[in-house]
């Protein structure tokens, strides 16, 4: 029997709402438990496009806005050979946060459409399970101050919330809303099930396409 392929999970949310912190946990709980899982980290600030990124992002350059969106895009389809061959080869990918980030940060600027936003990543990877981390600002302010990243400022994070709701209202994507406030284990034991219900349904269901 052929192996069995392994499942694309993703976490999303605003900041502070514990996403990397719960890639880790989850990562560490499936090895433990048997099951072969990596974490990944959307961008990847490691590759030259996601230095450019990185650069971007700590306001040590200046890109243009269209331009930025692209190169989030193309650090994802960078590593879509990786991310394909992982997956066949029955290992669980976790990722920290995808696709729906890149739409989301860039539609909260002005001028720009989630519709426009969502094109350069149609046909990426498409995740059997997205849970986004949910956190009011109220709670989020009470986890400290936003860095100093570009982006890291209440009003633009609500702005992206609003996008967030917008994307899930998407039937075509497995979304399942996490009630980031809990208790750092009490998180962990939801995304837990719900990482294994979608790691079995994954197994008899070829890998899909984003947003086709
Ligand atoms: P990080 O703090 O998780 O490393 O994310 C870096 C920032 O980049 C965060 O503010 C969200 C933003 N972002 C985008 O604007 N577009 C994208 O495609 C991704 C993945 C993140
Ligand atoms: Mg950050």
């Amino acid at each position: 029997m052929a192996g069995k392929r392994g499942a694309l999970i993703v976490l999303e949310g605003v900041d502070k709402a514990g996403k990397t912190t719960q890639c880790h946990k989850l990562v560490q709980a499936l090895q433990q438990s048997g099951r072969p899982a990596e974490m990944m980290r959307f961008p990847d600030r490691t590759t030259t496009i996601g230095q450019l990124i990185g650069a971007y992002l700590e306001n040590r350059s200046e890109l243009e806005d269209h331009t930025v969106h692209l190169l989030f895009s193309a650090n994802r389809w960078e590593l879509v050979p990786l991310m394909k061959r992982k997956l066949e080869q029955g290992t669980t990918l976790v990722v920290d946060r995808y696709a729906f980030s890149g739409v989301a940060f860039t539609s909260a600027k002005p001028a720009f459409s989630l519709d426009w936003c969502k094109q350069p990543d149609i046909g990426l990877p498409k995740p059997d399970l997205v849970m986004f981390l949910q956190l009011n600002p109220y709670e989020a302010a009470l986890r400290g101050q936003f860095g100093k990243e570009r982006y890291e400022t209440g009003v633009f994070q609500g702005a992206v919330q609003e996008k967030f709701e917008q994307l899930m209202t998407d039937p075509s994507i497995n979304w399942q809303v996490i009630d980031a406030s809990q208790d750092i284990e009490d998180v962990h034991r939801g995304i837990t099930e719900h990482s294994l219900k979608a790691m079995n349904a994954a197994q008899n269901l070829p890998l899909g396409e984003l947003w086709k």
